[in-house]
């Protein structure tokens, strides 16, 4: 399938986002985990969270789906049940990586894989550790899926671990929090940079003993070993909020507010990039829901200028550079981006692939090791494009076709909806013209 967007449109208008991908993937496995019924409004159903409700069926756990509301009658911390079969992750990196987690602390045997996409990522850095607190993991083809995990009940508690992590990596720190879950005493992780906080924040709001010290997070297993169950309304997703915030700044004419968006400050690197860009952005009436900040975002078409990113800023907006290049590619003079490296471990390299697209397209952009260079043109060609089974690759060049000089066509469309499945219609509900074709 494909996607067509076809220039010229303005979006206008406001829009309320499924919830954040983040929040429903740790709200239905920390459901499970929990002692008895949690109820998650507002839940994203999309490909990557389907996988993980499939991997808790296989568990035992029993859940409910009621359009967007989802019930899960969690069964505790030992509670899991070994699969029948390997478990199946599809494209969904947090799903393997935070199940991997759980199952240690579970002491459940289960093999964990995934699509080829899955497969080509990295996964040492959650075995190495994992093995340093006694777990029996292993993975395949000297670092990446299918896991095999031997764990048993035996096995527990688990050793506590003082681990700084190498890279910055919330499904990292996600894994690792779980398994301590069952540790013998508290388990300290520390980052080289603040990556997002959401379980630090969930698993707090579940009754869980955790401490946070910049990057430095210590957890406490909980005695007795009981996590509380979830109620929570989750806000909308920030990184697809990312999409429409673009698209609204690079078309003239454009005024948009996407309401009740996650604003959590690990997650908005990319407002405060394009801020410094110039953009047009606020942020209206921010309240607060389960420990999480949220808010309505305000974004009007704005003249953008090139800009550095690195660092920290570029952790607090790691899945958003396909949503920033396209930023860039309109904006007057030189974006610089650096020690972002970790995008070459994402759903495709997303240097090069990011490089590759946008160059067909006509964008003066430069690879390097960590990172890409580009000459801000204020246009780009039309022209057919292939997202690299990306999901946000697609919808990022689907968004340059609103301000392109003619039709974009987006190729194999369909992974968009690994994500945010209703990507076309929101455009559309703003006024923008995007439709699907076989
Ligand atoms: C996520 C963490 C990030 C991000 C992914 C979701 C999470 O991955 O890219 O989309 O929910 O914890 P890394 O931990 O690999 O950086």
């Amino acid at each position: 399938m494909k996607l067509v967007v076809t220039p010229g449109k303005p979006l206008r208008g406001s829009l309320t986002l499924a919830g954040d991908k983040s929040l429903s993937h740790r709200a239905a496995l920390f459901a499970a985990m929990a002692q008895g019924e949690s109820v998650v409004d507002n839940f994203l159903v999309a490909g990557v969270t389907q996988v993980m409700l499939e991997a808790l069926t296989s568990l035992g756990i029993s859940w409910e789906l009621e359009g967007s509301r989802l019930l899960v009658r969690g069964k505790g911390l030992s509670g899991l049940k070994p699969p029948q079969e390997a478990i199946y992750c599809g494209n969904s990196a947090s799903t393997i990586r935070f199940l991997a987690g759980a199952l240690a602390a579970s002491g459940v045997p289960a093999v964990l894989d995934g699509s080829p996409g899955l497969r080509r990522r990295p996964m040492m850095r959650i075995v190495s550790p994992l093995q340093a607190m006694g777990t029996p993991i292993r993975a395949s083809n000297g670092g990446t899926a299918p896991l095999t995990l031997d764990a048993r009940p035996a096995y527990r508690p688990l050793h506590p671990l003082d681990y700084a992590m190498p890279v910055a990596s919330a499904q990292v720190k996600t894994c690792l929090l779980l398994a301590a879950l069952a540790g013998e005493g508290p388990t300290v992780v520390c980052e080289p940079e603040k990556s997002r906080d959401h379980s630090e924040r969930m698993l707090a709001s579940m009754g869980v003993d955790i401490q946070v010290e910049g990057r430095r997070v210590t957890l406490v297993p909980p005695s007795p070993q009981q996590l509380n169950p979830i109620h929570m309304t989750l806000p909308g997703d920030i990184s697809s909020a990312a999409f429409l915030v673009v698209a609204a700044l690079i078309t003239p004419g454009s005024r948009i507010v996407l309401q009740d968006v996650l604003l959590n400050p690990t997650r908005t690197g990319l407002l405060d990039a394009l801020r410094a860009m110039g953009a047009d952005i606020e942020i209206q009436s921010i309240r607060e829901r389960k420990g999480e900040p949220v808010g309505d975002i305000c974004a009007s078409h704005s003249e953008l200028k090139g800009i550095q990113v690195d660092g920290p800023l570029a952790v607090r907006m790691i899945d958003e550079f396909p949503a920033f290049a396209i930023a860039a590619a309109f904006a007057r003079g030189r974006t610089l981006v650096q020690g972002a490296e970790e995008l070459r471990q994402k759903e495709s390299d997303r240097i090069g692939s990011l490089c590759r697209e946008l160059g067909a397209l006509g964008v003066d952009i430069a690879e390097a090791p960590d990172g890409f260079l580009i000459e801000g043109i204020s246009r780009l060609r039309g022209g057919q494009v292939s997202p690299s089974g990306d999901h946000r690759l697609a919808m990022a060049l689907a968004v340059g076709g609103l301000a392109a000089d003619g039709l974009i066509a987006v190729q194999d469309a369909e992974i968009i909806a690994e994500s945010f499945p209703n990507f076309p219609e929101a455009l559309r509900s703003l006024g923008a013209e995007a439709r699907l074709e076989a």
